[in-house]
């Protein structure tokens, strides 16, 4: 038994040191030392010994069970340590690969034209605010002096809330807001959105854009108006762009003035855009009407100001030269990536 139990150890010892593979340590341990394992079979036999040898085998058959417990141990320690290398070295990530490239969005053309008008008004002393798109019936329409009979107050160009709520048809409520807020000199821009209950077409949507401007001091005049919107005009078309304006009628401005643009396409020449006049109507202002400063609490005997209304859609497609509204509302991406 003696040399059954040191041969055990001795192939013990070799199988464990020439395994490289934990499931097959595992094997082992299941061979040598599990319930029916070698050693514990050699412990069951011992009965038969006699009795004098039984505790000098026992001792014998103890110490080989802890040196292959022991190798065991040492053995798979280092099998472990090895596969952690294997897996480390396998999942290694090299940082100096080129990353994935996500793709950006990129700005909205009407946004671009927003922060371009904005960059082109503040310098010249004006604060952007903005204004609810749910007016009062009395903001949009009432006190900018528009008479209880006016076509634009009617349910088939205007989204009614309630009787007294209306989506705001223009920008120009914002005006009332800034002016019952704030004492003059008032100068701020206004961009927003607005909705007429218009059918979609190439030129309409009943959600678009305008950007409200409201200059408000002692001794402004119409010529503080024009040579705004001329600064406006140059730095957004372009500094050959020429402007004129021609007379018009808004119930809150007096006078009021429609403004056209030498067409940014033939150059005043004529061509399709500006359907052969060689004028493109970009705007309309005028002189803030004295009912709408006495209604705010202005001094109209003191102070005068002027005003001023753009479609961003319309001053966006007359730049890039977009000839339908309802590209922008789309999100189809072939467009929208033309304006990176
Ligand atoms: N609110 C007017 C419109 O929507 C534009 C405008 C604004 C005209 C300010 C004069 C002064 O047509």
């Amino acid at each position: 038994m003696r040399e059954k139990l040191e041969q055990i150890q001795e192939e013990g010892i070799k199988e464990i040191r020439s395994t490289s593979d934990l499931k097959e340590l595992e094997a082992l341990r299941i061979k040598y030392l599990g319930k029916k394992g070698e050693i514990t079979q050699i412990l069951r036999e011992m009965g038969k010994l006699p009795a004098e040898e039984r505790p000098i085998i026992g001792e014998l058959a103890n110490k080989v069970r802890e040196t292959i417990t022991e190798e065991l141990s040492k053995s798979r320690e280092v099998l472990e340590a090895k596969a952690l290398n294997k897996k480390l070295e396998e999942e290694a990530i090299d940082v100096t690969m080129p990353g994935k490239k996500t793709s950006l969005g990129s700005i909205h053309p009407l946004r671009q034209s927003v922060e371009n008008l904005e960059e082109i008004f503040i310098p010249m002393g004006f604060k952007v605010v903005e204004g609810p798109e749910i007016e009062t019936v009395e903001n949009n329409f009432d006190a900018l002096n528009s008479p209880k009979n006016h076509p634009s107050r009617d349910l088939s160009d205007t989204f009614y809330i309630t009787e007294d709520l209306v989506l705001r048809t223009q920008t120009s409520p914002v005006q009332i807001r800034v002016m019952k807020e704030s004492k003059p000199p008032i100068r701020i821009i206004s961009p927003g959105r607005c909705f007429r209950n218009d059918t979609p077409d190439a030129t309409h949507s009943p959600m678009f854009h305008q950007l409200e401007g409201l200059v408000i001091d002692k001794n402004i005049t119409l010529g503080d108006l024009k040579g705004t919107l001329e600064v406006f005009a140059k730095s957004f078309f372009g500094s050959h762009t020429q402007t004129k304006f021609r007379p018009h009628h808004f119930p809150f401005t007096e006078p009021s003035a429609e403004m056209d643009i030498t067409c940014f396409k033939c150059g005043g020449e004529g061509c399709s855009i500006c359907k052969g006049s060689g004028w493109i109507e970009l705007l309309g202002a005028g002189m803030v009407h004295p009912n709408v400063l006495e209604y705010c609490g202005i001094d109209s005997e003191i102070y005068s100001g002027f005003a001023f209304g753009m479609g961003i859609d319309r001053i966006t497609m007359a730049k890039h030269d977009i000839d339908d509204i309802r590209l922008f509302f789309e999100n189809d991406q072939r467009f929208l990536q033309q304006f990176r």
